[in-house]
């Protein structure tokens, strides 16, 4: 095995054990789940990023006392020397980054042969493959987690349909979850990839961001503190008009698509650039997406249009056009920040993946008694989260007093 001469089962290991330096609320949780076995005799079947930070989750819950199976959630994202150190460890993991759609579901098929407890996903395709296709390994599963805004989407929306058979628990919901992995854990990545890609200077340059939810926040002002002029697309007027408060310029896509230098679209939702807005573009325009699913942008418009295309350099492809234009497109409109970086940094990682073991702990430890429908990450689990996470970045603060907790509940003082 090699990897540019390094050997790949010693990198990943150097690599996991390097995020997991960064992950002090999930090593605490691996601790105590060591010492315990809260999920000994449990099998857990996960659909997540197969990255160094995903590997301590894994190794968390195995050490829990689980039998743990991974699959990748997305072709692009999964870093080759974790499957090896992950495969090392007894964690079966099949997926190779740049696995086309039918090994894409392969892997996801043989996660589900491992009969899981708890399906442990990112985008809901395992669950969804779990209901279509193997609706017999149902009555084995107890409950399913789902790391990600659009898996919540698809979840909810099969919940709607009466199709939803497990209860699952929405860990995109916990506040400690996406105001920090969404936002500054998207943020700071998505910009990583995208200078990873083409190492170009954002300072001066105008930066489209469709859609201003938790991850375009965060990417908004990240590529603003980079010196970029950042304009903001939108279909909600609150969240539009958050953006022109918080300082941005905010149009329709048709009038940003002639103005943009960079566009990246993180919406959650289909075809936010189209042929129209393509046919507008600048030449040399860079087009990248940090939604969910490759669909934000409309590359099969893009390919009707281009009279050629080629790789100009790791994870950018240009796209000719009739008209001499050129523009170029990051990491197959995937990911960026799996695809052409790592993903998200340790640090957030730490809060997203401690909900996603607690939670676990709470659904396979027979505590909790679940309806088959979307739930949230109980308040007392994501509160001492935070906690946790303050504790180690030696950050301590207030408590209430006995008569500040009395004021906050009574209606008897008012103007003095
Ligand atoms: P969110 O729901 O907070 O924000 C989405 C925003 O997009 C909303 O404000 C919505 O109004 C807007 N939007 C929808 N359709 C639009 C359109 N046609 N044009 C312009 N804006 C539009 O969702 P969040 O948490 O920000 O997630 C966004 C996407 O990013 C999801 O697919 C989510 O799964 C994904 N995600 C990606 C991560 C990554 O590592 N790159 C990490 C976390 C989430």
């Amino acid at each position: 095995m090699s990897n540019g001469g390094k050997d790949l089962l010693a990198e990943g290991r150097r690599r996991i054990e390097w995020a997991g330096r960064n992950m002090p609320v999930v090593a605490a949780i691996r601790e105590r789940f060591a010492k315990e076995r809260p999920l000994a005799g449990k099998r857990v079947g996960a659909c997540l990023h197969v990255t160094t930070e995903t590997a301590n989750l894994m190794l968390t819950l195995r050490d829990g006392g689980a039998a743990v199976a991974l699959c990748a959630s997305n072709p692009l994202s999964t870093q080759d020397d974790v499957v090896a150190a992950l495969n090392a460890a007894g964690i079966p993991v099949g997926s190779r980054r740049g696995e086309d759609s039918a090994a894409y579901y392969k892997n996801v098929r043989a996660v589900l042969d491992t009969r899981p407890n708890l399906v442990m996903d990112d985008g809901a395709d395992l669950i969804a493959t779990l209901h279509k296709e193997r609706a017999d390994l149902l009555p084995g599963v107890t409950a399913g987690t789902e790391e990600t805004t659009t898996g919540v989407i698809r979840l909810r929306a099969m919940e709607r349909d009466g199709a939803l058979k497990i209860p699952l628990v929405a860990v995109n919901a916990a506040q400690t979850k996406h105001m920090f992995d969404n936002r500054y854990g998207t943020g700071q990545s998505t910009i990583d990839g995208i200078l990873r890609a083409t190492n170009c200077l954002l300072a001066g340059s105008t930066f489209v961001v469709a859609g201003y939810g938790w991850c375009g926040r965060g990417l908004a002002s990240r590529a603003r503190g980079m010196g970029a002029r950042v304009i903001v697309v939108e279909v909600d007027p609150l969240r539009a008009l958050e953006a022109a408060m918080d300082g941005f310029r905010v149009m329709p896509m048709a009038d940003a698509a002639r103005e943009g230098d960079i566009f990246v679209t993180v919406t959650g939702n289909i075809r936010i650039v189209t042929g129209e807005h393509l046919q507008v573009m600048k030449d040399g325009a860079i087009l990248a997406n940090s939604g969910h699913f490759n669909v934000e942008l409309d590359l099969g418009a893009l390919a009707a249009m281009a009279t050629g295309r080629r790789q100009v350099r790791d994870n950018v492809e240009e796209f000719a056009l009739k008209d001499g234009r050129r523009l170029f497109v990051l990491a197959e409109g995937r990911l960026v920040n799996l695809a052409a970086a790592e993903g998200h940094p340790a640090q957030v990682m730490d809060m997203s993946f401690a909900n996603q073991a607690l939670v676990a702990e709470w659904v396979l430890g027979g505590r909790a008694k679940l309806e088959p429908r979307v739930h949230v990450v109980p308040p007392d689990i994501d509160a001492g989260v935070a906690r946790l996470k303050l504790d180690s970045m030696g950050i301590r603060i207030d408590e209430l007093t006995a008569e500040q907790r009395r004021y906050m509940t009574s209606w008897q003082s008012g103007t003095e």
